[in-house]
C-alpha cells in the first residue's frame, strides 16, 4: 500500500450494517488504508466502556501503545488518568481511542519517535472512528489536541481560539477539545507543565459539569 492513496471508502465498506463493536475491532485489526500498518507493531482500537458517558479521542498510540496494543497506558495515559480522576470523571464512564489507529514514527538511536499523522492517513482512519461513536453513543465527545480536534471539527479549527467550547455536529453528540496530554509532558518548564495540567482538568471539570445536567 506504501505510495498509494489512502482509501477511505474502502475502510467503510469493510464494516457491514450492523457490526458490532467487537466485529469491528476485529476488521480493524487488519487494516492497510494507508501505509503506517507496515511499521507499527498492531492496530490500536479504542477500549472502555459500553456505553460511555464520555468519548476521548487522541491522536494516536505512542510507542508503548503500539508494543500493548491498548490506547493511553504509556506516561501521556498517566497523565490523563489523573486529570480524568482530579475532574470526578471514573474510568469506568470513558470509552478512549485514537483519530488514528497505527503508531507513525521514525528512528532516532534506539527510540522510535513520534511522528505527526497526515491529513489523508488521518482520513483514511476515519471510518473506525465515526464507527467507534456510532456503536457506543458516548454523551460528550472529547478531543485530546489538535489532530483529534481537526478530524473532527475541520483542518481550520484552533485549539488555542476554541479549547472547552462545545461543539454540535450533525449526529455525533456534542464535541469539545482540550490539550493533549502529552503537549503536558512536553512543556518545556515546572510553570507551563503546571498551567496545561490545571487547563486539562478545568475542561474536563467542565464535560463533568455538561453530564450533571444531560443526565443518565
Ligand atoms: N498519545 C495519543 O494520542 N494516544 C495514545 O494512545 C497515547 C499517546
Amino acid at each position: 500500500m506504501a505510495g498509494k492513496k489512502p482509501d477511505q471508502a474502502a475502510v467503510a465498506a469493510r464494516i457491514p450494517a450492523g457490526a458490532t463493536l467487537a466485529q469491528v475491532r476485529r476488521l480493524a485489526a487488519d487494516c492497510k488504508a494507508c501505509g503506517l500498518w507496515r511499521n507499527a507493531t498492531q492496530t490500536v482500537f479504542g477500549e472502555g466502556a459500553e456505553r460511555p458517558a464520555v468519548m476521548l479521542i487522541g491522536e494516536q498510540p505512542g510507542n508503548q501503545e503500539d508494543l500493548q496494543g491498548r490506547p493511553f497506558v504509556g506516561p501521556a495515559g498517566r497523565v490523563l488518568d489523573r486529570a480524568l480522576e482530579a475532574a470526578g470523571i471514573g474510568r469506568d464512564a470513558v470509552y478512549i481511542t485514537n483519530a488514528v489507529k497505527h503508531f507513525k514514527w521514525t528512528r532516532k538511536g534506539k527510540l522510535r519517535i513520534h511522528q505527526k499523522p497526515s491529513a489523508q492517513e488521518i482520513e483514511a482512519c476515519r471510518p473506525w472512528l465515526d464507527a467507534e461513536i456510532a456503536l457506543t453513543r458516548p454523551k460528550v465527545v472529547v478531543c485530546l489536541g489538535a489532530t483529534a480536534a481537526q478530524a473532527m471539527l475541520g483542518s481550520k479549527f484552533r485549539l488555542t481560539h476554541h479549547r472547552g467550547e462545545f461543539f454540535s455536529i450533525a449526529q455525533k453528540p456534542p464535541v469539545t477539545a482540550t490539550v493533549h496530554p502529552s503537549a503536558v509532558l512536553r512543556a518545556p518548564t515546572d510553570e507551563e507543565r503546571h498551567a496545561m495540567t490545571q487547563q486539562l482538568i478545568d475542561d474536563l471539570k467542565v464535560v463533568a459539569r455538561k453530564l450533571r445536567k444531560v443526565g443518565p
